[in-house]
């Protein structure tokens, strides 16, 4: 049994959910959900980033402290993530107090190691993005706007630049620690150009988690938020767990955040005495009308908007099979529903929906046995494969396109068997029995995505227990069907929708 920690970006709590951080935090859903079939222990870790000027502005735009603003909005996340079904084993909010150790802890090391020295911090840094810019970088634009606010202040520096050899080297040993692979050119591309050190900490502001060294310093936010990884796995309060968990580590973000992790990160890591260190699977961004959904863009759209059009599953489904992990995705309510209704409504619930009713019509309702050797077991096969693989690759639209393929080979199969056809005995039950097992293994694979559906599914089939308690590969090997169930001639589990 091999341990699967994966983590998502903790969300700034100036902003309401929307379905762009939805978007991370479904695919590492399905992903850990699809790790538990295979056995894997898993820990699955979300949260809320909650310190820093951006929620501080937030907070007192809003009239309110910034621990308030952030209980608030902390559990707004919470609760989107709930309505969505996700299963995360654990919600880290950087306010915690087991995070401020283990954040003075890291430092800490990194501070007695030698790596952080206090000198003058003259330059520019950006509210939005919580990020230092240098001179460079600043366009006139920017300061029109106001995108950039200089700064003057008295901090300490993490020393980054003493980095850079190690980190090359090490990118080129792990030439898989970030997917998809153009990412990892990009984050090569960071460190290749030259790496400079960079201010860690803050006098101005006082919303911050203190530096154990220095009265009236504060962490700078990145600092602070990209620890909450390590403080989750125990570090700094159980080191045993954190040895446990740490190699396995994960981290699933988006293509905005990859300075900070794959390079500041892995840099303070190493600083601080970690010598593991973690991989990045990197997504693309969700646009609407060609723009990347946000605050700044006024296009955010409500996860729980989408429940109510799609349902949970048909929601998370349609979002998952249509925006290929890596590149952006445009997305658009048409776009989803088209999804929904094809592979919903017509292929997976039209085919169990037949299935069903034909086996009460030709079968008393009894759910007969499969052939234990048939050439769908081939397809299976072959389907497992494909879809093992897409997951594995962290490719969840790749699995599922290679999961329906089983539904689109049985419904072919029902098709050209035409068993309402032939009158009830034993070549009818045998045909139904084919397309009842089809259905079992689908209902298993399908389940990272649609774990609700996925149950209903198995329930009508008369099987007892949940597709998510099953094992991989083992419970997708053919002809596991019983037989002699008794099966629901139920609703339409995905009503098609209408324009
Ligand atoms: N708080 C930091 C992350 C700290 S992690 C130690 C942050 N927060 S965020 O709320 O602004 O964004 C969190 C994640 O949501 C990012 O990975 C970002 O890419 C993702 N998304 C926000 N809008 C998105 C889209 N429109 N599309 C896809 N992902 C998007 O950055």
């Amino acid at each position: 049994m091999s341990r699967y920690y994966l983590t998502t970006p903790i969300f700034y709590v100036n902003d309401a959910p929307h379905i762009g951080h939805a978007y991370s935090v479904l695919n590492g859903d399905a992903v850990t959900r699809w790790h538990r079939l295979l056995g894997d222990e898993v820990f699955y870790l979300t949260g809320t980033d909650e310190h820093g000027l951006k929620v501080q502005r937030a907070a007192e735009a809003n009239g309110l402290s910034p621990q308030v603003q952030a209980d608030r909005t902390s559990q707004r996340f919470r609760a989107a993530w709930a309505e969505l079904g996700v299963a995360n084993d654990e919600f880290i909010r950087t306010t915690e107090p087991r995070h401020h150790r283990a954040v003075q802890k890291l430092m800490q090391r990194a501070y007695d190691n030698g790596y952080i020295y206090s000198a003058t911090y003259d330059g520019w840094y950006s509210v939005a993005d919580e990020a230092y810019i240098s001179q460079e970088d600043v366009t006139e634009e920017d300061l029109k706007a106001g995108r950039v606010e200089r700064m003057t202040e008295e901090n300490y520096f993490f020393a980054l630049s003493a980095f850079e050899e190690q980190l090359l080297d090490w990118y080129e040993a792990n030439p898989h620690n970030i997917t998809p692979e153009g990412y990892r050119n990009e984050a090569l591309g960071i460190i290749a150009g030259g790496l400079r050190d960079i201010s860690i900490t803050r006098t101005s502001i006082d919303w911050g988690i203190p530096v154990p060294w220095a009265d009236g310093h504060v962490f700078y936010v990145w600092y602070d938020a990209l620890t909450n990884y390590a403080t989750a796995a125990g570090y700094g309060d159980d080191e045993g767990r954190f040895a446990a968990w740490w190699p396995s580590a994960r981290h699933l973000i988006g293509k905005d955040i990859i300075r900070f992790h794959c390079v500041y990160w892995p840099a303070m890591l190493l600083a601080a005495g970690v010598n593991d260190l973690p991989k990045f699977h990197v997504h693309g961004w969700l646009l609407v009308g060609g723009k990347k959904m946000g605050k700044s863009a006024f296009n955010q759209i409500s996860p729980s908007d989408l429940v109510s059009d799609f349902g949970v599953d048909g929601f998370r489904y349609a979002l998952l099979r249509d925006t290929p992990f890596g590149p952006d995705s445009e997305v658009s309510h048409e776009s989803l529903q088209q999804r929904y209704n094809t592979d919903l409504a017509n292929n997976f619930g039209n085919l169990l929906q037949r299935a069903c009713a034909l086996v009460h019509r030709k079968c008393g309702g009894v759910g007969p046995a499969p052939d234990t050797d048939h050439p769908l077991a081939d397809v299976v096969a072959a389907v497992y494969a494909d879809t093992a693989e897409g997951w594995e690759r962290f490719q969840p639209s790749v699995a599922l396109e290679a999961t329906w393929r089983l539904i689109r080979d049985t419904n072919e199969y029902l098709q050209a068997t035409e068993p309402w056809k032939t009158d009830p005995g034993s070549v009818v039950d045998t045909i139904l029995g084919n397309v009842l097992e089809s259905l079992r293994i689908v209902c298993i694979l399908a389940s990272p995505a649609m774990p609700f559906a996925c149950e209903v599914a198995w329930g009508r089939l008369g099987l007892s227990g949940s597709p998510l308690d099953q094992r991989l590969p083992e419970a997708a090997e053919w002809g596991q069907y019983p037989g002699g169930l008794a099966v629901v001639d139920g609703e339409p589990l995905f009503p098609r929708l209408l324009d």
